[in-house]
């Protein structure tokens, strides 16, 4: 990872301050969005020009808990260069609140949105196959074992015509040895669903993350979100890439069905948070998550 000298670093405390007040508002038009996935919002620092794409982590409740999350994003690092994995300059930094809760933020430097692997499929003419795919599924294979997931969307990709790089790392994939859990605490994310439904929501988190970490299961996902994106031309050539470059079946009406099912689902999880964000709004205490207005599949 680049290090990022501290006069490089915007002021995280302000930064903090800004998007607590946003919240607080809930409207986030005083602030500069890069772009947003279903986990993390991407802000852009300064929001005149941004320079840096900085991603805002839900709180943890103690500094040991965000300890244990930015060992699991080193632990990430270090499993995705080990499996020659090209990663975009990523920094972790932390600020301590008033409240004592620990905010994470990635930082890195702002991409060219043209050379997000999404962007670049959509403009790029139709054809039997796509380098960007071909790097993908080889990746893949290199990466995952029955305790390392990983996120492979095309979203989650920058392409500069020649190497793919990877951009998302705010959810390190990494299991317990008995796959029952993650290696860091997740209530953080949890926090911001309605509490009956933490526990149901942990058991699909779970299944989603054992899906990432098979081979057929993490290239499934990033075909099924190839029909999200509108990126229907790309899913065969995905298909053939996955059988010829990495030995991998996938089968085409699984991923579909994925797609429908996380189309449905996706919007009802966001509902379910800004029905949560009511509720505590109302009997008087804080939402500590600023909310995109939709899905990515809305
Ligand atoms: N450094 C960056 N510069 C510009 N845009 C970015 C940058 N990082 C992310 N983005 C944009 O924001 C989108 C979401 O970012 P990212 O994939 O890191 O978050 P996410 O998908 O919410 O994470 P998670 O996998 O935890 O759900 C990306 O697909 C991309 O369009
Ligand atoms: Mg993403």
């Amino acid at each position: 990872m680049r290090i990022v000298s501290d006069t490089d670093l915007p002021d995280l405390a302000d930064v903090e301050a800004r998007v607590r007040a946003a919240i607080h508002r809930r409207d986030s038009s005083g602030l500069r969005l890069l772009g947003h996935g279903e986990v993390s919002i991407v802000l852009g620092w300064p929001t005149d020009e941004p320079v840096h794409a900085l991603k805002r982590v839900p709180p943890f409740r103690t500094a040991a808990l965000a300890q244990q999350y930015i060992d699991a994003c080193e632990q990430n690092f270090a499993v995705l260069r080990a499996a020659e994995v090209q990663l975009w300059p990523t920094s972790l930094h932390t600020v301590v609140r008033d409240d004592g809760r620990v905010v994470v933020y990635h930082r890195q430097p702002v991409a060219d949105p043209v050379q997000i692997g999404s962007n670049v499929l959509r403009a790029a003419e139709p054809a039997d196959s796509h380098p960007l795919l071909d790097v993908i599924v080889a990746s893949v294979v290199r990466v995952v074992t029955p305790t390392v997931g990983f996120d492979v969307q095309v979203a989650n990709w920058l392409w500069d015509g020649t190497t793919a790089q990877q951009l998302d790392f705010t959810s390190p994939f990494l299991m317990t040895p008995a796959r029952d859990d993650l290696l860091f605490d997740t209530s953080g994310f949890l926090q911001e669903y309605p509490a009956v439904l933490r526990p149901l929501l942990r058991r699909e988190l779970t299944t989603l993350i054992r899906r990432l970490t098979t081979a057929e299961g993490a290239i499934g996902d990033m075909i099924s979100n190839l029909h999200k994106e509108g990126l229907h031309q790309w899913v065969d050539p995905a298909i053939r890439a996955a059988r010829n470059v990495a030995g991998v079946s996938v089968d085409k009406a699984t991923a579909i069905k994925m797609y429908e099912d996380d189309k449905k689902l996706m919007p009802v999880a966001l509902k379910l948070k800004k029905v949560q964000r009511a509720w505590l709004v109302r009997t008087g205490r804080t939402y500590d998550s600023l909310l995109p207005d939709r899905t990515t599949y809305e």
